[in-house]
C-alpha cells in the first residue's frame, strides 16, 4: 500500500488511506471491508460515511454476507467482463479460455452492453477451428498479450450505459448484432452504436427468442423468398428438417401457405416422436433419410403433390451427400435447390439430367453475406420474426441452456461448445447470462 503524504492530517491520512485500500480492493466483497475496518483506525463519522459510499457502490454488500465469490465493480465505474476467447484455431475444448478484463465508462457514441443470451451455432465451431470462411476480430484490446478473438456470432444484449454523443439507443434498450465476427460469447463488451441493431419492442419476447432471431430464422426467412416464386400451395422440400434453419422454415412456410416435405435422419430411438412433433409445427409430410432414398420415394411425391399438379419448387439443403440426389429428383421443372449447410460433410452430386431436362437451377445462401448487402431487409426479416414470436406463431427450437454467472467455471462453458458439432442432439446449446 502506498503511504500517504507526509505532513497531512489524521483525518486526510484516514481518508486517503481508505481511498487506497478501496480502490486496490475494488470493493470486490464483504470481506475486503471487514479487513479494512481492522486494519484503519476510524472514526465513527469516518465509518459513516464510508459504509454510506459502500452502499452506494453496491447495495447488496453487508457486513454480514456469506463467503460467496462476487463480481467486481470499480469504483471508478469501470465495467468487470468476462470472455471466452480463443488466440488460436482449433478443437474448442482445447483453445477457449475464460478471461477477464475491464472496461471503461461509456463515452462519445459508445454504448456499454450485458449480454442476456448468446447461442452456439454450428458455424462458431467451424470459426474457432479455422474452417470458416469469415474470420473473427483477434486483438488485444481486452488486456492480453497475444491477440484474442471472442467466440459466438449471435447473441442479445442490454445497454446498461450510453456515452454523451450516443443517438437513437437508451439504457435499457436489447441490441443484437448487426454483422458477426464482433464476439458474442461475452458477459459485457463496449462498442459503437453503428454495430448494432436496436430490439425496437422487447414486449412479448424472451432474451432467449431475441437472442435466436438474427441467423436461422433469417437464413429459413430469405431462402423461402429469394430464389423460386413460390406461391401458396406450392412446395418445397429440405433436409435437417429438425435443424434451426429446418424448424423456421417449417413454420414460415405454413404461415405463408406453402407445404413442405421434411427429412430428419432416422434415429435409434424417437424417429416417430421427432416426426410428430415437426407435423405439430406445421410440417405436412415428414420422412427419414432412408425413406426418401427408396426408389418409391419419387411415386409417394407425385401422389403427395395430386399427381405432380401442385409443383415442388424449391429445396432446402443443409446435408449434401447421397440424399440431395434423392431431393433434386422430386423437385419440379425450374426449381431452385439451395445449399446453406454441408453438416455430412459430403459433396453434392447431382444427376445430369436434372440440369438439362429440368433446368434447376442449383444456388448457395449465407446469410452474413445477405446482411451485409441487404441491411434493411435484414431488419425487416428481424423484426417479422420477433412479431410472430410475440404473437404465439412461431416455436423456439429446443434449446439446452449453460447458465453463465460470474463465478461460472471456463470448464461448463467450454463443454457446452464442445459438443455442438455431434448430431442427434436434444437441443442447441445457449449461454444464458444471469449474475455477470
Ligand atoms: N448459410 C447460412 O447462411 C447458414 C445460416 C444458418 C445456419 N447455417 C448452417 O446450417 C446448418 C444447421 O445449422 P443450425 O443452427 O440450424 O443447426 P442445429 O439446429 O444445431 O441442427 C443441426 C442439424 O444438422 C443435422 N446433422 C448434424 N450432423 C449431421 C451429419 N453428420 N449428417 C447429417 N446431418 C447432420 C442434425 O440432425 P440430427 O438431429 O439428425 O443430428 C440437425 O438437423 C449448419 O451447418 C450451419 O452452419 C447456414
Amino acid at each position: 500500500m502506498t503511504r500517504p503524504a507526509s505532513g497531512s492530517t489524521p483525518l486526510a491520512r484516514q481518508s486517503s488511506r481508505i481511498r487506497l485500500v478501496s480502490t486496490s480492493l475494488d470493493f470486490q466483497n464483504s470481506w475486503s471491508i471487514i479487513w479494512l475496518l481492522h486494519t484503519s483506525i476510524v472514526d465513527k463519522q469516518t465509518m459513516a460515511t464510508l459504509t454510506s459510499c459502500l452502499r452506494a457502490a453496491r447495495p447488496i454488500v453487508r457486513l454480514t454476507a456469506p463467503r460467496v465469490q462476487r463480481r467486481c465493480i470499480s469504483a471508478y465505474g469501470y465495467e468487470q467482463a468476462k470472455v471466452l476467447a480463443f488466440k488460436d484455431y482449433g478443437e474448442p475444448k482445447d483453445v477457449l479460455t475464460l478471461h477477464g478484463h475491464s472496461i471503461s465508462p461509456a463515452h462519445g457514441d459508445l454504448v456499454t452492453l450485458k449480454f442476456l443470451a448468446s447461442p452456439i451455432n454450428p458455424a462458431d465451431i467451424n470459426q474457432i477451428q479455422g474452417v470458416y470462411p469469415s474470420k473473427p476480430t483477434f486483438t488485444t484490446g481486452l488486456s492480453t498479450p497475444d491477440p484474442i478473438a471472442v467466440g459466438g456470432n449471435e447473441g442479445v444484449a442490454e445497454i446498461i450505459s450510453v456515452g454523451t454523443g450516443v443517438k437513437g439507443f437508451k439504457k435499457g434498450d436489447w441490441v443484437i448484432q448487426k454483422a458477426p465476427g464482433s464476439g458474442t460469447w461475452r458477459t459485457h463488451s463496449q462498442t459503437n452504436t453503428s454495430n448494432l441493431v436496436l430490439i425496437k419492442n422487447k414486449d412479448g419476447i424472451s432474451p432467449i427468442q431475441a437472442g435466436t432471431v438474427s441467423i436461422n430464422p433469417c437464413t429459413a426467412y430469405r431462402m423461402l423468398q429469394g430464389f423460386s416464386d413460390m406461391k401458396k400451395g406450392d412446395w418445397f422440400i429440405q433436409n435437417a428438417a429438425n435443424s434451426g434453419v429446418g424448424r423456421a422454415a417449417i413454420q414460415l412456410g405454413k404461415l405463408w401457405g406453402y407445404k413442405s416435405i421434411n427429412i430428419i435422419r432416422k434415429r435409434e430411438s424417437g424417429t416417430e416422436e421427432l416426426k410428430k412433433e415437426l407435423e405439430d409445427m406445421g410440417a405436412d409430410i415428414v420422412v427419414t433419410d432412408e425413406e426418401a432414398m427408396e426408389k418409391s420415394f419419387s411415386k409417394q411425391v407425385k401422389e403427395w403433390t395430386s399427381g405432380g399438379k401442385e409443383q415442388v419448387k424449391l429445396g432446402l439443403n443443409c446435408v449434401g451427400g447421397k440424399i440431395v440426389t434423392s431431393m433434386s429428383r422430386v423437385l419440379s421443372e425450374g426449381a431452385h435447390l439451395v445449399t446453406y449447410g454441408g453438416m455430412s460433410k459430403q459433396p453434392v452430386t447431382l444427376p445430369t439430367a436434372q440440369l438439362i431436362f429440368k433446368n434447376i437451377s442449383f444456388d448457395g445462401f449465407w446469410v452474413s453475406k445477405w446482411s451485409e448487402q441487404n441491411p434493411a431487409d435484414k431488419i425487416k426479416a428481424v423484426e417479422h420474426v420477433l412479431d410472430l414470436m410475440r404473437e404465439g406463431k412461431f416455436r423456439d427450437v429446443p434449446l439446452q441452456p449453460v447458465e453463465w454467472n460470474w463465478n461460472t467455471k471456463q470448464e461448463e462453458l467450454v463443454d457446452a461448445v464442445q459438443g455442438t458439432l455431434g448430431g442427434f442432439r436434444s437441443g442447441k446449446g445457449i449461454f444464458v447470462f444471469k449474475n455477470t
